[in-house]
């Protein structure tokens, strides 16, 4: 039987543009539907736009224009970037659609009909921003953090969904069902909520207030709140209760959140369907949050959010994929930048994969006539195979467990041993010997079959790239069946003439002001694309090169934070009789008063640099984890500063 999977992203708010915590679900989304339709599930991914509520109206009526136009136009831009990010939903539902607002009718007048529904008075403090009434005890100097505008004070008419009558149930079921939620933490942050009494849900705004709203079955004069109307797009674009779509996909369904709306997916949603007497979704997913440059959540009202479109239109739409999808841990909170964007392009996408795609296929094309040749492996070869084909496995447990981060850079140190091995056969030797033409044949041979299992590992990240490079190499369509069969390219397979190169390098400096400085050393200097066949040669340096770079011990005798960073810090440092200002971008990883009295290596040559208003002259030496940790580069104490290192 085949496997369904139903992957949702929250239908966002039309009340402003699409931004890149909006871009940042919506990929993740599209890498879980794209690496399921590649690993043989039925799959069916939706997404769309929330477009009823009072902070769309207030939006709507603050742009002169009616609530219907103006949410036309904006969910014309989330479509677009969709589109432009290259992803693969098979729908985009509006909630101001009929499909769907005859679903919300239905399901309130099942929950109506079923006595859990009833009218009373209420007051309390309601946030426009987010949507919902909020307690005294949430506000800090009056407001919620995430918004810009205090709580305003209510007090009306509304209908009550009996919530709390389920609460007994929904705890059972998290209880029973230990994946229903993931990560783990946010399943325990729920069950935290629901030790307090829920309450009950006011599932309704008077029409007189909020005109811009699905209006109740049995009582006109009031709309559905907008959160009891949104969640209900999951199941009404599958066509509930009966259609097709429905049966086929629903009780599959993974919803892909933010852990700002959790409450509302893993309390209000469940109960909401049990009320209506229908079958839970299957689980949600829940993100962390990305940072603006100012280290708070990226968003619209607050006006640090950064702008997908002008990102990938620099970067490119897979790179902004992977950078994303590379960056953070998913399910945590985490900062992201242009700098570190470029910074990631060049090292693992223009460097690691593509330099070693591009080098490959010359040495094909200049000494294999463009033609795969049988290989006939020897001992050397056993290591990068077994790697090749265990690498399947080991990724799709990470992303079994949702660790994307991980996941990807299981591939990337895959791609960085094919390098290795690449370079430790030097087939631009082999190339010289006609003897050597069977082995020259075999290593090319194994590199690409390495490339097919990476770029196959590598698609549902960058579709668009990792299509290019299969091109390039002359590979047929992804199959994740056999990805774990070494020796699938058939020998004579032939390779274009040309293509391009699928990373060029770009300049790092020309990031914007978000800039921080490389904690190690930066990645290796000038490799363009399409290089010549001995270009592993440009991997290793003369000692007259190395000798250039002026490396000193440098004492530390002063730290602070850069101000409104989280990450910099600016060092003062000592060599010898000399002192300067270093800038750099440890903070997350030593306190400033653990810095004073240590030796450190700097690379003293190095051009100034203004960051952050502060002349930086010169980098300190660090290195880096995969998974980020830095150590630095430390001599003794009792080292003089300004003694050379070499
Ligand atoms: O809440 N970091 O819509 P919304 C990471 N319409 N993700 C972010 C983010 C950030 N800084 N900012 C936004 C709504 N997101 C409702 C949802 S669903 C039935 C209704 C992402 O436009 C994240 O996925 O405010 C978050 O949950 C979602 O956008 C909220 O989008
Ligand atoms: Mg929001």
């Amino acid at each position: 039987m085949e496997r369904t999977f139903y992957v949702t992203t929250p239908i966002y708010y039309v009340n402003a543009e699409p931004h890149l915590g909006h871009a940042y679900t919506t990929i993740v989304g599209d890498f879980l539907a794209r690496w399921h339709r590649l690993d043989g599930h039925d799959t069916y991914f939706l997404t769309g736009t929330d477009e009823h509520g009072e902070k769309v109206y207030q939006a709507a009526a603050a742009a002169g224009t009616d609530a219907q136009s103006f949410t036309d136009r904006i969910s014309r831009r989330f479509r677009r970037a969709w589109q432009r990010l290259d992803i693969s939903h098979d729908d985009f539902i509006r909630t101001t659609e009929p499909r769907h607002t005859g679903v919300v009718r239905q399901v309130l007048q099942r929950i109506y009909d079923a006595g859990d529904i009833y009218r009373a008075e209420y007051e309390g403090l309601y946030s426009v921003g987010q949507e919902r009434f909020v307690t005294d005890k949430e506000l800090v100097d009056g407001k919620l953090p995430e918004d810009a505008a205090p709580p305003e004070r209510r007090r009306e008419i509304n209908y009550f969904f009996r919530m709390e009558k389920y609460q007994p149930w929904l705890i059972e079921h998290l209880e029973r069902n230990p994946d229903f939620i993931r990560p783990a933490a946010y399943r325990r942050e729920v069950l935290g909520m629901l030790r307090e009494p829920l309450g009950d849900l006011s599932i309704s705004r008077p029409r007189e207030r909020v005109p811009w709203g699905i209006p109740l079955p049995w009582d006109a004069e009031h709309v559905t709140y907008v959160w009891f109307d949104a969640l209900i797009n999951y199941a009404s674009a599958l066509g509930y209760p009966d259609g097709e779509r429905y049966r086929r996909f629903w009780t599959s369904a993974r919803h892909l959140i933010g852990k700002d709306i959790l409450k509302a997916h893993a309390v209000f949603w469940p109960t909401m369907l049990k009320a209506a007497g229908s079958p839970l979704y299957h689980s949600l997913i829940v993100g962390g949050y990305l940072f603006g440059p100012d280290g708070r959540k990226m968003s619209k009202s607050l006006g640090n959010a950064m702008d997908p479109f002008e990102m990938a239109q620099r970067f490119g739409p897979d790179a902004l994929r992977y950078y994303l999808l590379r960056a953070v841990p998913y399910g945590y909170d985490g900062n992201v930048g242009a700098a570190a964007l470029a910074e990631r392009y060049n090292a693992d996408l223009a460097n690691d994969l593509g330099n070693l795609v591009s080098r490959t296929r010359t040495l094909i094309v200049k000494h294999l006539g463009r033609r795969l040749a049988a290989p006939s492996q020897s001992a050397a070869d056993q290591p990068i195979i077994a790697a090749g084909t265990g690498l399947p496995a080991t990724v799709r447990e990470q992303v079994r467990g949702l660790k994307f981060n991980a996941a990807l850079e299981e591939v990337m140190q895959y791609v960085r041993s094919l390098n290795r091995y690449f370079n430790d056969q030097q087939p631009w030797r082999l190339a010289r010997e006609p003897e050597s033409r069977a082995r020259l044949a075999t290593v090319l041979y194994n590199v690409v079959e390495g490339v097919r299992i990476a770029a196959a590992l590598l698609e549902p990240a960058m579709p668009a790239k990792m299509r290019e490079i299969r091109a390039a190499l002359g590979l047929g369509p992804v199959a994740f069946a056999e990805l774990d069969r070494w020796g699938r390219t058939a020998a004579g397979t032939e390779l274009p003439e040309t293509a391009p190169a699928p990373f060029p390098r770009v300049d790092v400096r020309a990031a914007p002001a978000d800039a921080k400085p490389a904690p190690a050393a930066p990645a290796p200097a000038k490799q363009e694309g399409a290089v010549a066949e001995d270009s592993a040669a440009e991997k290793t340096i003369g000692i007259d090169e190395f000798a250039r770079v002026k490396l000193r011990v440098a004492e530390v005798i002063g730290a602070e934070r850069v101000p409104k960073t989280d990450k910099l810090l600016a060092l003062r440092l000592r060599l010898g009789g000399a002192e300067r200002t270093v800038v750099s971008g440890i903070a997350e990883h030593y306190a400033a008063e653990d810095l004073v009295g240590r030796k450190l290596v700097v690379v003293a040559n190095l051009k100034p640099v203004k960051l952050r208003g502060i002349l930086s002259e010169g980098m300190i030496l660090a290195a880096e984890e995969a998974g980020g940790r830095l150590a630095l580069t430390e001599v003794p104490r009792d080292f003089p500063s300004g003694a050379e290192v070499r």
